[in-house]
C-alpha cells in the first residue's frame, strides 16, 4: 500500500521531489480554503481509508497552519487513514523553551503536547534544540530530527574558496563545528545577548588571523535578520571582507532578507525547509533513507 504524501500550500515543491523519490508513495489531493466568516474548510479528496499519510508542512508563520494540521489529521483518521506522519523541515516554536520572564510558560513544551495529541510520527531538518536538547524530552510520539550540516559543507566547499565560518551565538556551535569539520575549513563562535525580538548584541569576532578569509555566517534560523545585521556590522568594522550568510531556515520575518544585503552581506543561501528565493542548498536527498 503507497504511502500518501499532502503538500500544505508552499510546500509543493519540495513534496513532488519527495514522491519522485519514494517509489513506494503517491501525491494526494485536499481542499482547503477559508468560509465567509474566516474558519477553516477542508475536505481530502484522495482516498487514504487504512493508509499511512505524510502531511508535509514547514511550520514557519505556524499559528493557522497548525490548526490546519489539526483539522487535517482528525479528518484523515476519521477517513480510516493509519498512521499520520508530520515531516516539517521547519518545525516553530522551539525558542521559546525556557521561562526567562516571570509569567511566561514554555510554549515549546505546550506545542510539542499538542502535536504529539493528533500526529503519530514527526520528521523535522534541525530543530532548534538548545535548552531542551533532544524533542523526545517534550514530544510524546516518535520523532526523526535530519541534518542539513553536510550539505551546507558541500555547498561552502564548492562556492567559497578560504572561507572562515562564524557562528553567531553559542547555540550556533553544534551546527557550526559539524559543517566546518564537514568542509575542513576553520571556524569561530560569538557570544550574543539578546535583550528584546529586535534587540541583539553580539560579541567582536576575534578575526585578526583570519584576515584573508571569506567570512561565512551559519545559523539555523533567521527570523528578523538582526543577528546576522549585528554580526555583519562588526566584521566590517574588522575590515573583513562581505559575508556570505548560509541559512537552514529562512523565516525572514518583515524584510530582514533586504535589511541583511544592505547590511553588507555579498550573498544570502538559503536551503529550501522554507520556500524563498534565497533557496540554494536542496534538502530533499536528506530524505531519501528516512
Ligand atoms: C537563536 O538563537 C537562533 O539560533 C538564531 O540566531 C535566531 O533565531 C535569529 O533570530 P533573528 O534573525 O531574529 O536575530
Amino acid at each position: 500500500m503507497k504511502t500518501v504524501y499532502f503538500a500544505f500550500p508552499q510546500n509543493e515543491e519540495l513534496t513532488k521531489k519527495l514522491v519522485q523519490q519514494d517509489s513506494e508513495s503517491e501525491s494526494g489531493n485536499f481542499e482547503i480554503r477559508h468560509f465567509p466568516d474566516g474558519e477553516i474548510y477542508l475536505r481530502i479528496v484522495s482516498d487514504i481509508n487504512l493508509k499511512n499519510i505524510v502531511l508535509v508542512c514547514s511550520l514557519n508563520q505556524p499559528n493557522e497552519k497548525i490548526l490546519q494540521l489539526y483539522l487535517f489529521a482528525k479528518t484523515a483518521k476519521s477517513l480510516g487513514a493509519l498512521k499520520i506522519t508530520l515531516l516539517s523541515p521547519y518545525l516553530a516554536y522551539m525558542r521559546q523553551d525556557s521561562v526567562f520572564k516571570p509569567g511566561e510558560g514554555i510554549t515549546s513544551t505546550f506545542v510539542a503536547g499538542f502535536f504529539s495529541s493528533f500526529i503519530d510520527e514527526l520528521i523535522t531538518i534541525d530543530p532548534h534544540l538548545h535548552r531542551i536538547q533532544n524533542l523526545s524530552e517534550i514530544y510524546s510520539i516518535s520523532t526523526k530530527v535530519l541534518h542539513a550540516a553536510e550539505l551546507i559543507a558541500d555547498w561552502i566547499k564548492k562556492s567559497v574558496p578560504n572561507a572562515l565560518i562564524i557562528g553567531p551565538d553559542s547555540e550556533s556551535e553544534q551546527w557550526v563545528s559539524n559543517v566546518a569539520t564537514k568542509a575542513g575549513v576553520a571556524y569561530t563562535v560569538l557570544e550574543k545577548v539578546r535583550s528584546g525580538d529586535k534587540e541583539v548584541k553580539i560579541s567582536i569576532p576575534q578575526v585578526d588571523k583570519y584576515k584573508h578569509h571569506l567570512p561565512v555566517l551559519v545559523d539555523d534560523i533567521v527570523s528578523t535578520g538582526r543577528t546576522l545585521i549585528e554580526t555583519i556590522k562588526h566584521l566590517k568594522e574588522q575590515n573583513m571582507a562581505n559575508p556570505v550568510c548560509v541559512v537552514i531556515h529562512p523565516v525572514f520575518s518583515e524584510g530582514a532578507f533586504e535589511l541583511i544585503i544592505q547590511a553588507g552581506a555579498s550573498k544570502i543561501i538559503s536551503c529550501n525547509t522554507i520556500q524563498h528565493l534565497s533557496n540554494g542548498i536542496d534538502i530533499s536527498p536528506l530524505f531519501v533513507s528516512k
